[in-house]
């Protein structure tokens, strides 16, 4: 036996008797939507959405049939609920809400200790402005040193991917010290970036699984930021789908005893100084509902960037994924920061979505590049 459908049921606000354009409208509905999804009764006393699921095409194609009608109150009503499943194209609300709706949520985070280990961070909400001379500015030296020149507290995001290699070369003195010479420089920059950073801004690092080695990059630069006292926000997968890579190189073809492992992905990892809101005005906001409900799923399919030959540089963002993470973790307005700026993807993408923008790297060339970028609107 089927089980019978569990509705949510809403009531809406209308007077009886019911006038008729109304009449037509809620049958119109209740004809051509299955019952099963949803349905409005109307009785005696009131008007009920009775609602199942709904799929918000079919709903919003009605509505604006009928024009002046209660329906466009269904809408609303529909849209106003946050918590729902999608199947097929259809918003799933009732038994959602009774599988996952956790009970009492805020006082159980509070008594498991929400992001313990940030208690007692250092970090203090007073804002500062960014000095004019660092405003939308590509500044072209070593990124520790420039950033020392900059108040704490003064930028909202930074977005940031940073090199392999700091000039130093894997030749026979200095192979065994590399990556120890490696992190204490990239983590002097990162210190400075969570200073220069305000009291709920965001500093989001792009980082590739490392595959020679066997460094878990992305694992050690993680827990710096949590020894940092950051927030772990999140973690996105960026899935570049680059299938291409080096199919030649098996480790162990065919056998257990030591087999490669191979990556056709990059992770973004995404840390949050004080708190995890970061205010802003709402008329700042300039991502879509449509983008908002795509990209908070954290797994990101961007295919990498075809321009790095003609830019001259070997690990470009693609445009997408600096506009998404704009779009989603900042305002139109704020002010980013890139260290490792590269040829300028952060900057010219920053520049082009209406926020203010700085730019370090020790590249001539590539600074160069990257205001070539912003003088041509990089169109
Ligand atoms: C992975 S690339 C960034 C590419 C960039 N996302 C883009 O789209 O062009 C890292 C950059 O860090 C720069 N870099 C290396 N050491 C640096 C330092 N000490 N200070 C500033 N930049 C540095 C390199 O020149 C390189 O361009």
């Amino acid at each position: 036996m089927n089980n019978p459908v569990k509705y949510k049921e809403i009531p809406l606000n209308i007077e009886l008797p019911l006038p008729s354009n109304h009449s037509t409208a809620i049958e119109t509905l209740n004809l051509e939507i299955p019952t099963d999804d949803l349905y409005i009764e109307v009785n005696h006393e009131d008007v009920i959405l009775h609602l199942n699921r709904a799929n918000m095409d079919t709903l919003t194609a009605i509505r604006d049939r009928f024009p002046e009608s209660v329906l466009a109150q269904v809408v609303e009503s529909v849209e106003s609920i946050k918590s729902y499943g999608i199947k097929g194209k259809k918003r799933i609300f009732v038994d959602y809400n009774a599988e996952r709706k956790v009970q009492n949520r805020k006082r159980k985070e509070e008594g498991r200790g929400k992001y313990f280990y940030t208690s007692g961070h250092p970090f203090k909400t007073h804002v500062n402005d960014v000095p004019d001379s660092f405003v939308n500015r590509i500044i072209c030296r070593d990124s520790e040193s420039t950033l020392k020149s900059l108040p704490d507290n003064c930028i909202d995001l930074v977005f940031t991917s940073p090199p392999y290699n700091f000039g130093l070369e894997y030749d026979q003195q200095q192979d065994e010290h590399f990556w120890e010479h490696y992190f204490e420089k990239l983590f002097n920059v990162f210190k400075e970036c969570i200073r220069v950073l305000k009291f709920g801004g965001r500093i989001i690092v792009n980082i590739q699984p490392l595959f020679s080695d066997y460094i878990p990059t992305h694992h050690m630069i993680s827990r710096f930021f949590l020894d940092e006292k950051l927030i772990w926000k999140g973690e996105i997968l960026w899935e570049k789908n680059n299938y291409n890579c080096k199919y030649t190189a098996w480790g162990s073809w065919k056998s257990p005893a030591s087999p490669y492992l191979k990556y056709t992905w990059e992770f973004l990892e995404i840390f949050c100084k004080g708190d995890l809101k970061k205010s802003g005005d709402r008329e700042n906001i300039d991502i879509t509902d449509e983008e908002f409900k795509s990209w908070v799923v954290a797994k990101w399919s961007i295919a990498p960037e075809r321009k790095m030959k003609k830019m001259g540089h070997p690990a470009m963002f693609p445009e997408e994924l600096v506009r998404r993470v704009l779009k989603l973790f900042s305002y139109q307005g704020d002010i980013i920061l890139d260290p490792f700026n590269g040829v300028g993807t952060t900057t010219a993408v920053a520049q082009k979505m209406e926020r203010r923008f700085l730019g370090i790297d020790i590249s001539d060339e590539y600074c160069q590049k990257a205001e070539d970028r912003l003088k041509a609107g990089d169109r």
